[in-house]
């Protein structure tokens, strides 16, 4: 077997032995699939950590930036007791509407909002508006964009807000400074960002499975962020 069958092999083993998944959660795979979306979404083992970080943190508001079809954004959404609240970030309207769709059937329609729009610019706008902070942001977007996001979504953030951010391995291509992928050098940007800021510390989870070799980076603000 090839190494990445190995990986989605554990993947799937994992999954099944942990019953990660449920009906929700594939049709609303089923419709960004029938939409025609990139199925770029996370694995199901790792919605599963987005929700366990989000409880673990007793995450009470989530900011996510690139909501897709909304598959990480009921992970997420699913995290949060009744009186709280998800905002989901997302710049293409036919993902928006899918994501809409997907969080109605699982019930969350409540408590989660898509925002329709470039994440930046619904950013700067939140900020402008002195929004009250979110427990958890999760950076997912387009990631030649990932270094502005955390700075801006940083003004969105308390003391106690864990920060992650999806993608920042992409199969080690990470570690070539001279890269020519636009996403590459966002990454490399936002990961110096994170690293010079007095008041975040910050790991990178390093992960094999269902989405290659790629990583996670987990953060927590220790103290103010202005
Ligand atoms: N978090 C999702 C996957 C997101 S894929 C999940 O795991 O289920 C990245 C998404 O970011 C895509 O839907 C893409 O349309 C969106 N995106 C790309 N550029 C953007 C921008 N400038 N502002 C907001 N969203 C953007
Ligand atoms: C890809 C994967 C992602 O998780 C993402 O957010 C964007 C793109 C990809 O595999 O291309
Ligand atoms: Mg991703």
């Amino acid at each position: 077997m090839s190494e990445r069958g190995i990986w989605e092999g554990v993947d799937d083993y994992f999954a099944q032995a942990f019953g990660i998944s449920d009906p929700v959660l594939e049709r609303a795979l089923a419709r960004s699939r029938e939409a025609g979306l990139p199925g770029i979404q996370v694995s199901p083992g790792q919605g599963r950590l987005l929700w366990l970080l989000a409880r673990a943190i007793g995450a009470r508001t989530v900011l996510e930036i690139g909501t897709l079809g909304g598959y990480s954004a009921i992970w997420l959404g699913r995290a949060l007791p009744p009186v709280g609240r998800l905002l989901t970030l997302e710049a293409n309207p036919r993902h928006a509407e899918v994501a809409r769709a997907s969080l109605a059937d699982a019930g969350l329609s409540a408590i989660a909002e898509v925002r329709l729009g470039d994440a930046a610019d619904s950013l700067r706008t939140l900020g402008a508006q002195g929004a009250t902070p979110f427990d958890l942001i999760f950076i997912d977007a387009n990631k030649d964009g990932y270094d502005t996001y955390l700075e801006l979504s940083l003004r969105l953030a308390h003391p106690g807000t864990l920060v992650l951010a999806d993608n920042v391995v992409r199969g080690g291509k990470i570690l070539d400074p001279a890269s020519p992928d636009p996403d590459v050098q966002g990454v490399r940007r936002f990961t110096d960002l994170l690293g010079g800021l007095p008041n975040v510390a910050a790991t990178t989870v390093q992960t094999v499975g269902q989405k290659g070799y790629d990583g996670l980076v987990v953060a927590l603000v220790t103290g103010s962020t202005d």
